[in-house]
């Protein structure tokens, strides 16, 4: 049969692909494949949220505002991936830069992205000791103040994202390499109940979305993650509403795999939350090679079976998806090349190889 020159899908994942090429069928007419996968071959129509859908998971990528002008990166980034996380914008210094004076504009410019392309958003950060406001790491506050500052943050943000924001990292990066809490500003103020404090008055804000901690090097089991677990088992023990626990996944070659991933996962899960990878990028040392990006695309695979192996590892988010937008090169010296597409949005093996590890038909119960 001829196919149609129908306009092609802008998206074609999970019901609405359904639902297109059933309407398709109905009208005797044939929905040519998207092509999207940015290699240059006719990809297959699937998305990598697609295939992460069949298995009841989301696949997703983090933004930063700057990029929202680039139009064929926009194009990749609104199609492939069914959930977004704003890579800075919902930060405490961008939105509360003056004490009690909020502003949303650019986490709302990523929201209305996300919902243009029925994308669902990962809320990215409640609280965290880097990129605070001046007006707060330069205050002195009594325990009573700090609170108090702490709450309207922590609520005033997560109403203003209510029914918009299904999960949230309520405290990121909490805990030291050797499993003892990081003295940040609340922590030197308030003590370790700031954390249930936080999550609490999160959940009061919107009772609906997912709570999680994050941190990074806690892909595997050792004191850092430990840590975790305890508090994570303290924290259900006490009633205080926690859903998750995100493992930012930001690896490096040269560090080796974190062999028992998904036995970490799996233990989380057996706490009752929630496991998701939130930031993932596997870096190299520069110049990248044939060698090192075929070893980091099985990496992908390898954090992606992972995922798919526990059931309560509910996603996979990429920290962007694009070497173009990457943070790594800036923020680790000869470093970088750590997303599954390149700088000139060219699909890497990485993402073949996650396609691949997706493609895997959950088996049917
Ligand atoms: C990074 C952003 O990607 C950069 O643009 C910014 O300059 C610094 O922060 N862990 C986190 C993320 O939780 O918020 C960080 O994001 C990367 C490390």
């Amino acid at each position: 049969m001829r196919t149609l020159a129908l306009p092609a899908p802008r998206r074609s994942r999970g019901r609405s692909a359904v639902f297109l090429a059933a309407a398709a069928l109905l009208a005797g007419l044939a929905v040519a494949p998207a092509a999207h996968a940015g290699d240059g071959r006719k990809a297959e129509a699937a998305t990598l949220h697609d295939l992460a859908e069949d298995h009841g998971r989301y696949f997703g990528s983090a933004t930063d505002n700057p990029e929202l002008t680039d139009t064929p990166y926009t194009e990749l980034l609104g199609e492939e991936f069914g959930t977004i996380t704003p890579g800075n914008s919902m930060k405490w210094d961008a939105t509360e830069p003056q004490r009690g004076v909020f502003d949303f504009t650019k986490g709302d410019e990523v929201v209305d992205f996300a919902r243009a392309h029925r994308q669902r958003v990962r809320g990215h950060t409640l609280l965290w000791h880097s990129q605070l406001p001046g007006w707060l790491t330069s205050g002195t506050w009594s325990a009573d103040e700090l609170r108090a500052i702490l709450k309207n943050h922590v609520q005033t943000v997560v109403k203003h994202y209510k029914g918009k924001v299904f999960a949230w990292d309520v405290a990121n990066e909490i805990m030291n390499e050797d499993g003892t809490y990081r003295e940040n500003l609340f922590y030197k103020t308030l003590g370790p109940g700031y954390i249930a404090d936080a999550l609490r008055w999160a959940h009061q804000a919107d009772p609906k979305a997912k709570l999680y901690l994050n941190d990074y090097n806690v892909e595997w089991i050792g004191p850092k993650s430990d840590a975790y677990y305890e508090l994570i088992k303290q924290l259900k023990a006490d009633g205080v509403p926690v859903h998750g626990f995100g493992l930012q996944g930001h690896l490096a070659l040269q560090y080796g795999f974190p062999g028992n991933l998904q036995e970490n996962l799996q233990r989380f899960a057996d706490l009752r939350v929630d496991t998701a990878l939130t930031e993932v990028d596997i870096r190299m040392v520069l110049p990248s090679d044939e060698a090192k990006l075929a070893e980091q695309a099985d990496w992908y695979a390898r954090v992606t079976e992972a995922c798919l192996a526990v059931k309560r590892c509910v996603g996979i988010t990429v920290w962007d998806y694009t070497d173009r937008y990457s943070w790594i090169p800036a923020f680790f010296e000869g470093e970088g090349a750590a997303l599954p597409w390149d700088e000139n949005l060219k699909a890497k093996p990485a993402y073949f190889a996650i396609r691949d590890a997706l493609g895997v038909r959950p088996k049917k119960t």
